[in-house]
C-alpha cells in the first residue's frame, strides 16, 4: 500500500509589537520540534509597534524561518515599510490585501512551494467596520478563481486565504461562499481567537479568528487603561501597544493530504509565554 504525502502548515494570526515579535521567535523553535510544519505564515500587518512592518521586524521574523507574510489595513501606516513590498528579499513573500481600493504597492496573492506542489495564499479584506475601502471580498475572490488561478492541468490548487475582517458574521459568510473551492479561510483582525474551527461541509478548512501573537493584559494588544479611558470618554488619547508581560500565542495548524488534495487536520495552538 503506498501512503500519500501530507503537508503541515502553520500559521500565525496578527503579531502585535515587540511583545510578539519576541514570544512567536521564543515559541517558534518548540513548534517546529513538536509539529514539523512544512510552511510557516504569519499576519504582519501590526508587526512594528501595531503599526506595519519595517525591514529590521522583518528579518527578525525571518531570522527564526517563517515562510511567508499576509497582512491588512495597517500594513503601510509605517513609511518605512514601503519598500519591502519591492525588496527581493519580500517581493515575493509578502501580501497586503487583494481587494483595496487605493492603489497600493505590493500584490494581494503569493505562490509557495509545498513539498513540490504549489499552494497559493490570498489575502482579502471585509467591508463590514472597516474604514479603508474595498472592492468587495466576494466579487474579488471569483475573479481570482475563475481568471487568476487558473491550473495549468485538472489538479485543483491549493489555496490559502487569510480574510482580514472585522465582523463574524461576514467572515462565516465568505467561508461559506469558498467551501470547496479552496483548502482554507483563516479570519485575522480582530486580534481575539475563536473556538470554531471546523471544516465546512465542502471541505474547506475555516476559523473565524486566528487570534493574536501579543500583550494577554490588554485590550486587543492595545495598552488596557488608555482604551478603558477611550471607552470611559475620559480621553481621545491614541490607542498605544501594550509591550510588556506575558504574551499569548495564537495560531492554526493545517494538515491536508497532497494526494487526496483533501484537508485532514486542523488544531488551534494556544500558549502563554512570559518574554
Ligand atoms: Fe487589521
Amino acid at each position: 500500500m503506498i501512503s500519500s504525502m501530507k503537508s503541515k502548515i502553520l500559521f500565525f494570526g496578527d503579531i502585535v509589537g515587540s511583545i510578539g515579535r519576541r514570544a512567536v521567535c521564543a515559541i517558534l523553535p518548540r513548534l517546529r520540534e513538536q509539529y514539523s510544519p512544512d510552511v510557516v505564515l504569519a499576519n504582519v500587518e501590526n508587526l512594528a509597534h501595531g503599526r506595519g512592518i519595517t525591514p529590521k521586524t522583518l528579518i527578525e521574523l525571518d531570522d527564526i524561518g517563517v515562510t511567508a507574510y499576509t497582512s491588512g489595513n495597517h500594513i503601510f501606516e509605517n513609511p518605512n515599510g514601503l519598500d519591502c513590498f519591492i525588496d527581493v528579499r519580500w517581493k515575493d513573500r509578502l501580501i497586503r490585501p487583494h481587494n483595496l481600493l487605493a492603489h497600493r504597492p505590493g500584490k494581494g496573492i503569493m505562490s509557495i512551494q509545498l513539498n513540490g506542489q504549489k499552494l497559493f495564499v490570498v489575502n482579502l479584506m471585509g467591508q463590514l467596520f472597516m474604514k479603508d475601502a474595498v472592492h468587495s471580498p466576494f466579487n474579488a475572490i471569483d475573479h481570482i478563481l475563475t481568471h487568476e488561478l487558473l491550473s495549468t492541468d485538472d489538479t485543483k490548487p491549493f489555496i490559502l486565504i487569510d480574510f482580514h475582517a472585522e465582523t463574524t458574521s461576514e467572515k462565516e459568510a465568505f467561508g461559506h461562499y469558498v467551501d470547496g473551492r479552496v483548502t482554507g479561510v483563516f479570519g485575522t483582525h480582530t486580534h481575539v481567537p475563536t473556538a470554531d474551527l471546523k471544516v465546512l461541509p465542502h471541505g474547506t478548512a475555516y476559523v473565524t479568528d486566528i487570534g493574536r501573537n501579543g500583550a494577554m493584559d490588554s485590550v486587543v494588544g492595545f495598552e488596557k487603561m488608555t482604551a478603558l479611558s477611550r471607552f470611559l470618554g475620559k480621553t481621545q488619547k491614541s490607542y498605544d501597544i501594550a509591550e510588556h508581560g506575558v504574551a499569548e500565542i495564537n495560531a492554526i495548524l493545517l494538515e491536508i493530504d497532497l494526494d487526496c488534495r483533501t484537508v485532514f487536520g486542523l488544531t488551534r495552538i494556544q500558549e502563554k509565554i512570559d518574554v
